[in-house]
């Protein structure tokens, strides 16, 4: 895909700075980073379900290779991420204090590169709630800030828990816009007895978008997106497999007679498909424009954000710092999906996000 004649922002892509890999490395449990004499670089082991885990390259690590992978890839502006699990396994009394470091890290490389760099932070959601929210207000006095990476665990109960809607208001009120993304999958056991077999791909491929489903139709059930009417949220992978199953969601709730008897199914309710038009973004991390038209249809090609993933899915058989097919086939699944070149590419390819992220402002 041509991607030089437009602004190309890449808002799912992450990073982990040197405090959070200190961490791992000293860690004996998942997630944790293990040096293996035979292999040239430590492993990265962050799911039950990746025994042998990844290399841990410095395109995980280094700030400079971030920004070569985005001058390869013709990418103007990244939003980055501290990558999954964030901090949801450290240690209620230190996470607020590790929080606040690694948010520091994130905000001194975003200032290496002002205007090509804005972040999404990490909450201690293992800290109590005044903690958290002090973290919040560091955050939105961050200049580079736009939001926060979440997970779906969110304080141990999942994010349709009420007590994380002291959080959720903080967020919406501090203008900080949630980035939802996967990173528990499924239990194990529905992968079957041969799950050794078929490598990573089903977690992956599957696991992760039903858990991001999973935790916004909850969500929705539990009426959050009512009771924070300013939450905004972009889902990871173009949201699981929500703009597919919304139709099925809604009649599932039409039909549901507990539901019904309790008054919840009120004839002006606002449906999963206002909510996704009106609350939340979805990326364009779907490989395909099948998946993208579904993303399309559901919330609208102005709601729609490019990113790479970098630095998950490496070419295996290329040079790492040459160009990655799983970067030009998201891109070219924008370019197949709405025409490329066109005013819908260059809103998705990185307008869209100028916009919704107010990446064009100087704070
Ligand atoms: N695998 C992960 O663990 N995280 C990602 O973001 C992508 C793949
Ligand atoms: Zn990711």
């Amino acid at each position: 895909m041509a991607m030089s004649n437009m602004t190309v922002v890449d808002i799912h892509t992450h990073m982990y700075p040197p405090t959070y890999i200190n961490i791992l490395e000293s860690r004996q449990t998942i997630p944790l980073v293990r040096t293996f004499p035979q292999a040239p670089d430590p492993r990265l082991i962050l799911l039950q379900s990746e025994p042998p885990g990844r290399p841990l390259t410095s395109h995980y690590t280094s700030l400079d290779q971030k920004m070569h992978f985005m001058d390869t890839h013709h990418i103007d502006i990244s939003v980055v991420s501290l990558a999954n699990p964030w901090l949801d396994f450290v240690d209620a009394s230190v996470s607020g204090g590790v929080g606040e470091s690694i948010n520091n890290e994130f905000s001194d490389m975003c200032g290496r590169h002002p205007g090509r760099l804005f972040f999404f932070g990490a909450l201690p959601l293992t800290a109590p709630l005044e903690t958290i929210r002090s973290s919040i207000d560091h955050l939105k006095n961050l200049k580079y800030c736009r939001g926060v990476i979440l997970g779906t665990s969110g304080l141990g109960k999942g994010l349709d828990d009420p007590k994380l809607l002291p959080i959720f208001e903080a967020l919406a009120e501090a203008r900080l816009t949630i980035f939802l993304h996967p990173h528990y999958g499924l239990p194990n056991d529905v992968w079957g007895p041969r799950a050794e077999e078929y490598g990573h791909v089903l977690p992956l491929a599957l696991g992760f978008p039903m858990e991001t489903t999973i935790a916004v139709t909850r969500m929705y059930l539990a009426d959050v997106f009512n009771k924070v009417r300013d939450l905004r949220m972009i889902l990871a992978h173009s949201g699981g497999t929500l703009p597919f199953l919304a139709g099925r969601i809604e009649s599932c709730i039409i039909h549901d007679g507990q539901l019904v008897r309790e008054g919840k199914v009120a004839k002006d309710r606002r449906s999963i498909w206002d909510v996704l038009k009106e609350q939340v973004y979805l990326d364009a991390v779907v490989y395909s424009e099948v998946g993208l038209g579904a993303a399309i249809d559901a919330s609208g090609s102005d709601r729609l954000l490019f990113g790479t993933d970098h630095p998950f899915f490496p070419p295996l058989t290329t040079d790492e710092q040459g160009e990655w097919e799983s970067v030009s086939m998201n891109a070219d699944a924008v370019a197949r999906a709405v025409g490329e070149g066109s005013a819908k590419a260059k809103g998705i390819m990185g307008e869209n996000a100028i916009r919704i992220l107010r990446l064009g402002e100087k704070a």
